[in-house]
């Protein structure tokens, strides 16, 4: 089974994700991460256009999942860097929409994911993945939330690792990701015309969980081999 979750920054793409995982048996993929460390790379070695993409073309992003959380790897060259934490600083945050916006990047990436996707059972999370990456995916979800509900979840995840951040920057930043998301030519954030959208506000992730497991079983119980 292939399931895709999409939608905006903080609607809980991840952490559903995460537990869908493990109770459907999947392996999880977030496809934000590699954004993110196409982002981590450009601001690093100051590398932009034919020259990140000639990077990442040559480098390889792995997932291993460490006793439940994720960890980020790049192999480039024969070496191994190790970057879950470094493509989640703000730094990374106000940068990776750029970077997800260049047709270059996206292509390279959009074809390491259909590549992960094509194991079969998988469960990827980002903005395209219902519409562009497996748009034959047999479940798909579009996640939503209001936007101060997305802000005060980002809030509080950031607000212990950098105390000195403020609520209105993160909603701030939030929102112009929003935007360029939304606004971008290729593959922007949609939802696809055949994906469940949930709107989580006010909602546990227990029922979120609830509520997509809901249409996995509607499925089955029609007789999908899924
Ligand atoms: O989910 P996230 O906040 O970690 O995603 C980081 C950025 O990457 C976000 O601004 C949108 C972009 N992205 C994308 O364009 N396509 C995807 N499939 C996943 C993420």
């Amino acid at each position: 089974m292939r399931i895709a979750i999409d939608g905006p920054g903080g609607s809980g793409k991840s952490t559903i994700s995460k537990i869908l995982a493990k109770k459907l048996g999947l392996i999880y993929i977030d496809t934000g991460a590699m954004y993110r460390a196409c982002a981590y790379v450009s601001l690093r070695f100051d590398l932009h256009g034919d020259a990140l993409k000639e990077f990442i073309n040559n480098a390889e992003i792995d997932f291993l999942q460490d006793d439940g959380t994720q960890r980020v790897s790049m192999l480039f060259q024969g070496s191994e860097y190790d970057l879950t934490e470094a493509i989640r600083t703000p730094q990374v945050s106000a940068k990776v929409s750029e970077v997800a916006a260049d047709k270059r990047i996206r292509e390279i990436l959009t074809k390491k994911q259909k590549n992960l996707a094509s194991r079969k059972n998988v469960i990827m999370d980002g903005r395209d993945i219902g519409t562009v990456v497996i748009p034959d995916a047999e479940v798909k979800i579009f996640l939503n939330a209001s936007v101060d509900e997305r802000s005060h979840r980002r809030y509080t995840e950031l607000k212990e690792k950098y105390p000195d951040i403020s609520y209105d920057e993160v909603k701030d930043d939030l929102m112009k990701r929003d935007e360029t998301d939304i606004k971008r030519e290729t593959a922007p954030l949609l939802k696809a015309e055949d994906a469940v959208e949930i709107d989580t506000t006010g909602l546990s992730v227990e029922e979120v969980v609830q509520e997509i497991m809901k249409t996995v079983k509607k499925k089955r119980a029609a007789g999908e081999n899924i």
